[in-house]
């Protein structure tokens, strides 16, 4: 069965390859997660005080941009509205819960697109399906109905105010089993932007689910993506997972669970190696402001990603077998192997090391090799081959000593 080839946009969409997500409302000035007001049942019109202190005075959209795009990544997703119903952008008179009405009274949105653009990185809109504000997830099928076209009128003025948008991120159709309208909603949107990518998160459990035809990625909710078989399917679509820094999506003040530039690292090169985007979460303060952690953690994996940008952003999955974590990614007519778990030479009384070094073996490479090096250094390695059987073995080196990759790239030339 024939793998259907990816439409322009979705095959663009695939090599931005690594995005910031970014969960900010209200819920960032309780420093709980975004789930907050649902979960300690807070009362709507008790919530909605958080308006009155919503100042957005940190919020500087250009220097957010420029970390993701110094950190390796190359277009963000903001939660223009999150379940909470709390517009960043100007609603133009569709509701009176939107940074327009807070003392912040700027459109964050309008902000938000300039500041990507400034820095040449993709803006996309996360919305909200599920709206606590009309207890969409519980109301009557007249209320719902209603929801729906309010829903609809919403995304229509991010549709048409803010230029040309990357693409639109939806979440929480999963709340509810109902028609959600999609055919409707979806051509809108094409109808006022002909090369967005659309997405409608399919949630924890529900990971990889293809859903309407319209749908061009699928999503792997804080779970890494498994290799997609696509043949005979009607149209190629991508997969992107989503991950929080921490344990929260919003910030979280007592959350200390972040991952490391390790894990972000090991996350991306996972996700690539299943031709899936790595979408790695932030969740700025009260204010706007990106903490510092997550600054410096992001800028330190975004130091590997630039060394190897070829294979991340351009390399596609193969499907040659090889030990362990470690696989094959294929670009401009070269391989890049990515070997996890490699030791680091030294001296034992300085060096503890885990992994290993020495021989790792590949299977149903049948196109003789040429040369094998390490990215970083550019040490040739020792290799052996059989291109009738598809066997080689390739002799890893381990890190010299002051080095560790976390997962380390070599180039593979073939004849
Ligand atoms: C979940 C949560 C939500 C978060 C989202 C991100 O669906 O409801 O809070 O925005 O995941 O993937």
């Amino acid at each position: 069965m024939p793998i259907p080839t990816p439409l322009p946009r979705i095959a663009d969409f695939e090599s931005l390859a690594y995005g910031m997500f970014i969960h900010w409302g209200l819920y960032s000035q309780l420093g709980k997660g975004e789930w907050i007001q649902s979960l300690e049942k807070i009362p709507f019109d008790h919530y909605n005080e958080l308006e009155k202190t919503f100042t957005a005075e940190d919020f500087d959209a250009r220097s957010i941009a420029r970390l993701a795009r110094e950190s390796g990544m190359k277009y963000i997703v903001l939660t223009t509205r999150h379940h909470e119903g709390f517009s960043l952008y100007d609603t133009r008179g569709l509701s009176k819960h939107d940074a327009l009405h807070t003392p912040a009274g700027r459109d964050l949105v309008a902000e938000f697109v300039s500041g990507c653009r400034a820095e040449g990185i993709v803006p996309f809109f996360y919305h909200a399906t599920l709206d606590w504000s009309w207890q969409s997830d519980t109301c009557d099928q007249t209320k719902f109905d209603e929801y729906l076209d309010y829903l609809h009128s919403s995304v229509e003025i991010l549709c048409k105010h803010y230029g040309p948008i990357g693409g639109f991120w939806f979440d929480g159709t999963w709340s509810r089993k109902a028609d959600w309208k999609e055919d409707r909603l979806y051509k809108m949107i094409r109808s006022h932007q002909p090369d967005t990518i659309i997405i409608n998160n399919t949630g924890i459990g529900s990971e990889g689910q293809l859903g309407h035809p319209e749908i061009d990625s699928v999503t792997f909710e804080q779970s890494l993506p498994h290799p997609m078989n696509r043949e005979g399917w009607p149209k190629y679509i991508s997969g992107e997972m989503c991950q929080t820094m921490n344990a929260h999506w919003g910030i979280g003040s007592s959350d200390f669970a972040y991952k490391s530039p390790s894990d972000i690292i090991q996350n991306l090169a996972h996700c690539r190696r299943a031709g899936a985007n790595y979408l790695l979460n932030v969740g700025p303060t009260a204010t706007g402001r990106i903490p510092d952690y997550e600054t410096a953690a992001l800028r330190r994996a975004g130091e590997w990603v630039a060394r190897y940008s070829d294979p991340i952003y351009e390399g596609k999955p193969t499907t040659f077998a090889c030990q362990g974590r470690d696989f094959i990614l294929e670009a401009n007519g070269k391989l890049y192997y990515f070997v996890f778990d490699l030791a680091i030479s030294g001296h034992g009384n300085v060096t503890v090391s885990l992994g290993g070094t020495g021989p790792r073996p590949i299977k149903g490479l049948d196109r003789p090799i040429r040369s094998v090096r390490w990215m970083d250094n550019h040490e040739e390695l020792k290799f052996t081959h059989n291109p009738q059987d598809g066997l080689a073995a390739i002799d890893f080196t381990g890190y010299p000593y002051g080095t560790n990759l976390v997962v380390r790239v070599a180039e593979i030339e073939l004849h």
